[in-house]
């Protein structure tokens, strides 16, 4: 297979790396150096190649996973060149293709969210918009491929990495209210960590529709309907659509 190179030798190109190999994917692997520890590391543990600078990654593979920090990624990305033959896939949130596509033309230019820690066991989702047969058969090696038919919708798919960051530390909030009241801690974390795995495994498969697989599991008048009261209550449903507003709105902006 081609060599993959990877821009921003960060925790994204961690997973990534991690992912792939766990796959056993066998391809060059291209880094960035900035990021030196990590880079270090990952040539220790999974043999990738550490560049002389982001163009000579750009220079050794065709197809370019971006992995920059948001912030510095426009003024890194225009300072370096790419040829037709390129495929460029970009990580960052909230750096749409109205400003990427122009600083990597003529290559081509893809968009990816992805969890990222998931993916360095195969489990993450990953995001893919357009659709891109080379990326899609990459991506697959790091969970499934979901790709999204418009911009739109990607924007607002994207969230979810928000939405994936967020729920370890409501795992972590669920976790300490049990070690509070005297459950030794890797017991609260296995019991928190092995209920919502449970139930996402039956969502993943469920036939029912969400009011069926709800009524199969809360009794009326039972507990489940009355902390989902309770919840309901006091905003802490609805407080999880305030917070995906706010970063869909910051990742959409400009
Ligand atoms: N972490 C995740 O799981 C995750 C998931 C989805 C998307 N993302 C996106 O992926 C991007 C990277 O996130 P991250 O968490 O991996 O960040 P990170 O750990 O800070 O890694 C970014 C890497 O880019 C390097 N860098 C900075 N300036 C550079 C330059 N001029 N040239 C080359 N490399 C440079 C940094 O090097 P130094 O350390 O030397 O500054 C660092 O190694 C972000 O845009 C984020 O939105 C991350």
């Amino acid at each position: 297979m081609d060599p993959i190179g990877i821009l921003g030798t960060g925790a994204l190109a961690a997973h990534v790396v991690a992912g792939l190999r766990r796959a056993g994917l066998m391809a060059d692997i291209i880094v960035s150096p900035r990021g030196a520890e990590v880079a270090a590391a990952l040539a220790e543990a999974h043999g990738v190649i550490v560049a002389r600078s982001n163009q000579n990654v750009v220079d050794r593979a065709r197809m370019v996973l971006v992995c920059l920090p948001a912030s510095a990624g426009v003024e890194i990305m225009s300072g370096l060149t790419f040829s037709e033959g390129h495929s460029v896939c970009s990580a960052m949130a909230g750096v749409g293709p109205d400003t990427l596509a122009p600083l990597i033309a003529p290559a081509a230019l893809c968009q990816t969210m992805m969890p990222g820690a998931a993916n360095a066991i195969g489990a993450g989702p990953c995001l893919l918009y357009p659709a891109a047969e080379d990326w899609q058969a990459l991506l697959t090696n790091l969970g499934p491929v979901l790709t999204l038919e418009t911009q739109a919708e990607y924007d607002t798919a994207a969230v979810f990495g928000a939405l994936s960051g967020a729920s370890f530390l409501l795992m972590q909030h669920l976790a300490e209210w049990f070690e509070r009241r005297g459950i030794a801690p890797e017991v609260a974390r296995s019991l928190v960590a092995a209920t919502l795995a449970g139930n996402a495994a039956v969502l993943k498969d469920a036939p029912q529709d969400w009011a069926d697989i709800i009524a199969s599991i809360a009794t009326p008048g039972g507990v489940t309907e009355q902390l989902v009261s309770e919840l309901t209550r006091t905003g802490g449903l609805t407080a999880w659509d305030d917070g995906l507003d706010a970063v869909h709105a910051r990742m959409t902006k400009g």
